[in-house]
């Protein structure tokens, strides 16, 4: 059987300049159906826990991104040679009312892999996140990180604003 690989939305969105900016034989792309098996689920586990997916769970949830790909678009890095995903993250574009109508984009999940964290895949997912967040109409983009991240995300353009809360049933 054939299987065709979905990607998770438009290759447009993904920006030149940092595409043209990885060292060779690295390629930046929007994520696809079958990087469950290059290792995508492994590359989040720098994270937190992940959980052990099946194929079709995780199809399940790329399905359902997929059907909402105006508003979830999650990238990877990925090593050719080897045909892993080296690094990720992802951007939720929020429809509001305020700012009228307005669009603000929420980082979540960046991860690179242990063995290539300090090469800049790190910088890179964030600034071609920001290019998604540009080119869909967001008038900011925001995130929540450790103070142990905050002089990464300084050097990536992001200041300080306000706390995070949370709450959990
Ligand atoms: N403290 C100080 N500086 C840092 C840190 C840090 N913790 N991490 C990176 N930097 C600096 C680098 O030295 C580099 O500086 P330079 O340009 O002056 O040389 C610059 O930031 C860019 O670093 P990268 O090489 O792009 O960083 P990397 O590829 O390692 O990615 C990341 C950084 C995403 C934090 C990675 O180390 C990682 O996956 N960590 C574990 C998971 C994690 O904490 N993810 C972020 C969660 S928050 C969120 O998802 C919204």
């Amino acid at each position: 059987m054939n299987h065709v690989e979905t990607a998770l939305f438009r290759a447009s969105l993904i920006s030149p300049k940092v595409q043209a900016s990885l060292p060779k034989g690295y390629v930046l792309r929007p994520l696809q159906s079958g990087d469950y098996e290059r290792g995508f689920l492994d590359v989040l586990k720098v994270l937190t826990e992940v959980g052990d997916h099946t194929k079709a769970q995780w199809l399940e949830r790329f399905n359902y991104l997929k059907q909402h790909s105006h508003e979830y678009f999650t990238i990877v890095i990925v090593e050719e040679a080897k045909n892993k995903v080296v690094a990720a993250g992802s951007v939720i574009v929020e429809r509001k009312f305020v700012h009228l109508n307005g669009l603000v984009g929420h980082i979540e999940d960046i991860a690179v892999d242990a063995n290539q964290q300090g090469k800049k895949f790190g910088i890179k997912i964030i600034e071609a996140l920001k290019y998604i967040g540009e080119n869909t109409g967001c008038y900011k983009v925001i995130l929540d990180c450790s103070e142990k991240n905050i002089p990464f995300y300084e050097k990536c353009g992001f200041s300080h604003k306000e706390y995070e809360m949370v709450w959990r049933p």
